[in-house]
């Protein structure tokens, strides 16, 4: 099956050049000049991108389908969740796949493997949360590592759950400088803010806003700097997630300037929501906002910092730690916010994100002139595709190339609301903002999957990616 996306303009982290398309089954076997002779006789089918960009479907490396976190579960599912990202103009996602206490690397890995398979609508991939570091978590690293799972995720933040202690994050840092493997790590001093949310609770402050304020930016940029310190003792690959204070960025911009190989992500919630006027809302809706690290201050210039460092590279990666939870309750899980009614501690963490993710960053970067085409790609598809190991085969429009393509329309605007989008979960964090660009046809490896608002795909379309090891150095 032949299918040519003709007329467009093709948009890579490089290049943009009005280019027709041909793709043959599932690759993408040439890019020509526009109308280029022969090309449209010979394919099956024929998508007519004209005024459109025809760009590398996104890559989301964080995602946590079907997460269990605070007494509940995140409520997108592999099959809700990766559908939701289709439409968003996603086709590739990293999950977690989780190790808890007292269970073996590989049964976690195995567990995840077996909720996600048979049910995604894009291809996906798994990074390895090790909860429980110790002699036979880090020999199992190896096996992981031989099932494309590359990469692991270290916790400084939620004692009693899934933190690591120095001495465990060393450990794991030395056995992935070995193997060539990535450590993430979510840098927060957890046990620093465990003082602070427990004293907040003692003076009554209970509402959501203070989950924000109990997490100052200083227990953010202190983990990170030791995140990185560790690292360079290990010679370890170092990936930062969910970045959201200004200080900490400037501690990765410090160590990308020594030459280390850090690296660092931010999401869309730190780069358009704040305290003042999200967080810090009446009564418990605070509670939509409440994720971590947290959201800040707007007065802060959080933002304004991160958006600078996505347009020079200091951050390289806008994903989305997509990890929904309902407002009221859930028809299948129940109570999921609520839970946190009358204290904040209790809230589960996380927001939806992962449908809006590649629109949101067209809009607040190219649409209000902080980042151009090219850097709109690569943040939100080329550079996760290098870090993570798929790259040429993800992440690019190159001969060669799966084809997960997908056409956007830059000239649609309209409005972001919960009605519109198809992401589990009972709100949008981005309710009523009005947004210039939409996703029109997205192709997974070279079959239409979304045409405007019809899904014309079907759960299991979606492959496990095996991922190389780590091969970037800066
Ligand atoms: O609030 C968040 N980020 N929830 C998901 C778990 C994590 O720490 O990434
Ligand atoms: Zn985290
Ligand atoms: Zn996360």
């Amino acid at each position: 099956m032949k299918t040519l996306i003709s007329g467009g303009t093709v948009v890579t982290a490089i290049d943009t050049v009005a280019a027709d398309v041909l793709i043959d089954g599932e690759v993408i076997i040439a890019i020509g000049a526009p109308g280029t002779h022969g090309w449209a006789d010979q394919a099956d089918k024929v998508i007519d991108a004209t005024g459109k960009y025809v760009v590398p479907g996104g890559i989301d490396p964080h995602t946590h389908m079907e997460l269990p976190f605070g007494g509940t579960y995140a409520s997108d599912t592999f099959e809700s969740g990766t559908r939701a990202a289709a439409f968003g103009g996603t086709t590739t996602i990293i999950d977690f796949a989780v190790q808890v206490k007292g269970e073996s690397l590989i049964d976690g890995f195995d567990t995840w493997m077996a909720k996600a398979e048979d049910e995604c609508a894009i291809d996906y991939g798994f990074h390895m949360i090790a909860g429980d570091i110790n002699e036979q978590s880090l020999s199992d690293m190896d096996v992981l590592i031989d099932r494309g799972c590359t990469s692991f995720k270290l916790f400084m933040a939620y004692p009693g759950v899934f933190y690591s202690d120095d001495g465990d994050i060393l450990r794991a840092m030395q056995k992935a400088a070995a193997t060539d493997s990535m450590i993430m790590m979510h840098a927060e001093n957890g046990m620093a803010i465990d003082v602070l949310r427990e004293q907040a609770l003692e003076r009554g402050e209970t509402d959501p806003v203070h989950h924000s304020l109990t997490r100052p930016s200083v227990t953010e940029s202190e983990a990170t700097h030791r995140a990185i310190v560790l690292a360079e003792l290990a010679g370890a690959h170092l990936y930062v997630v969910h970045m959201s204070a200004k200080e900490a960025l400037e501690e990765i911009a410090e160590a990308r300037d020594k030459g280390l190989p850090v690296f660092a992500e931010t999401c869309p919630q730190y780069l358009f929501l704040n305290v003042e006027d999200h967080v810090a809302s009446e009564g418990f809706e605070g509670a939509k906002y409440v994720c971590s690290t947290p959201i800040r201050k707007r007065e802060d210039g959080h933002q304004d910092a991160l958006w600078m460092g996505l347009a020079t590279n200091d951050l390289q990666v806008v994903s989305t730690d997509h990890c929904p939870f309902c407002m009221d309750d859930h028809p299948i899980l129940g109570t999921q916010k609520q839970l946190g009614v009358g204290d904040f501690t209790k809230i589960p963490n996380g927001l939806p994100g992962v449908e809006d993710r590649f629109q949101l960053i067209y809009h607040g970067g190219v649409v209000e002139g902080r980042i151009d085409l090219n850097r709109w790609i690569e943040l939100t598809s080329t550079a996760a595709a290098k870090i993570f190991g798929m790259y040429p085969k993800k992440g690019t429009i190159a001969v060669g190339s799966d084809a997960d393509i997908v056409v956007f329309d830059p000239d649609i605007d309209w409005t972001k609301s919960v009605s519109q989008h198809h992401m589990d979960v009972d709100y949008s964090p981005y309710e009523g903002k009005e947004v210039k660009g939409k996703v029109e046809t997205v192709l997974l490896r070279g079959t239409v999957i979304v045409d405007g608002d019809e899904y014309l795909g079907q759960k299991g379309d979606g492959r496990y990616l095996q991922r190389e090891r780590v091969s970037v150095h800066h």
